[in-house]
């Protein structure tokens, strides 16, 4: 079975706990992609009555072609479901997120969320962080502070600092929000207090956000290559 059939696979079990008039929050990534053709198919189907609020530029154009109504946190400042991809889950369903480089509209998205759903292949299901992702913890920061935050935090924490390079573009890549992403690889020999190192890199000026998504997730599924799907939930 094909990666992208192991995630299809997470995504039409994750869009299961959608209920009727839900608002809905949808994440962002390939995996995604998948929820949300499962969830348009529901809409139609089942007169879910759902309203859709996007975390990234992706996010909203899948939410528009698909046909589901786009509300926003204005208007829905609570939302009943949120459902995203990880780049990877440790055993205590911690996340890296922002492989994709949206990491701050996921967070804020799912922060509204009275209940986290992540879809994922198998490729992400980890131990330890590090495990099986190794581009690092995705830092979004304001760009004229990338060099002093790079700075303290390998003073601090120790590891290297990429910061993310554009696809067909000169330069860094620049998120949807006009910040850069600097690709944090930090030691995986070392046992990192997630919760803590989240706190105090969130803490450095100039950081918008991270993409550690620590105690946030309530449940995950992740696509097997054998066709099946395993789910965790949070401890
Ligand atoms: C986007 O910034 C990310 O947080 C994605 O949710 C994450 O990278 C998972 O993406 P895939 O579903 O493409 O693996």
């Amino acid at each position: 079975m094909s990666l992208e059939a192991a995630k299809a696979a997470a995504a039409a079990l994750g869009v299961c706990a959608v209920a009727k008039g839900h608002v809905v929050g949808i994440g962002s990534g390939s995996t995604v992609v998948h929820a949300v053709k499962a969830l348009a198919h529901r809409h139609l189907t089942e007169q879910l009555n759902i309203k859709c609020i996007p975390s990234s530029f992706q996010a909203k154009q899948l939410i528009l072609e698909h046909g589901l109504p786009l509300v926003d946190l204005d208007s829905h400042p609570v939302i009943d479901i949120a459902i995203d991809g990880a780049d990877e889950a440790d055993a205590n369903l911690t996340l890296i997120k922002g492989g994709g480089g949206c990491l701050l509209q996921e967070k804020i998205v799912i922060s509204c969320a009275k209940k986290f759903i992540v879809i994922a292949d198998h490729t992400k299901d980890s131990k330890r962080l590090g495990e099986q992702y190794t581009k690092g913890i995705p830092i979004e920061v304001v760009p004229i502070a990338y060099v002093p935050i790079t700075a303290k935090i390998i003073k601090e924490f120790g590891g290297e600092i990429v910061l993310r390079p554009a696809i067909s573009k000169a330069g860094p890549c620049v998120t949807d929000n006009g910040n850069f992403i600097l690709d944090w690889k930090f030691d995986k020999t070392k046992d990192f207090n997630w919760d803590d190192v989240n706190t105090k890199i969130s803490m450095i000026p100039g950081v918008v956000e991270t993409g550690l998504f620590v105690a946030m997730a309530d449940k995950a599924y992740f696509g097997q290559a054998d066709g099946t799907v395993t789910e965790r939930s949070a401890k």
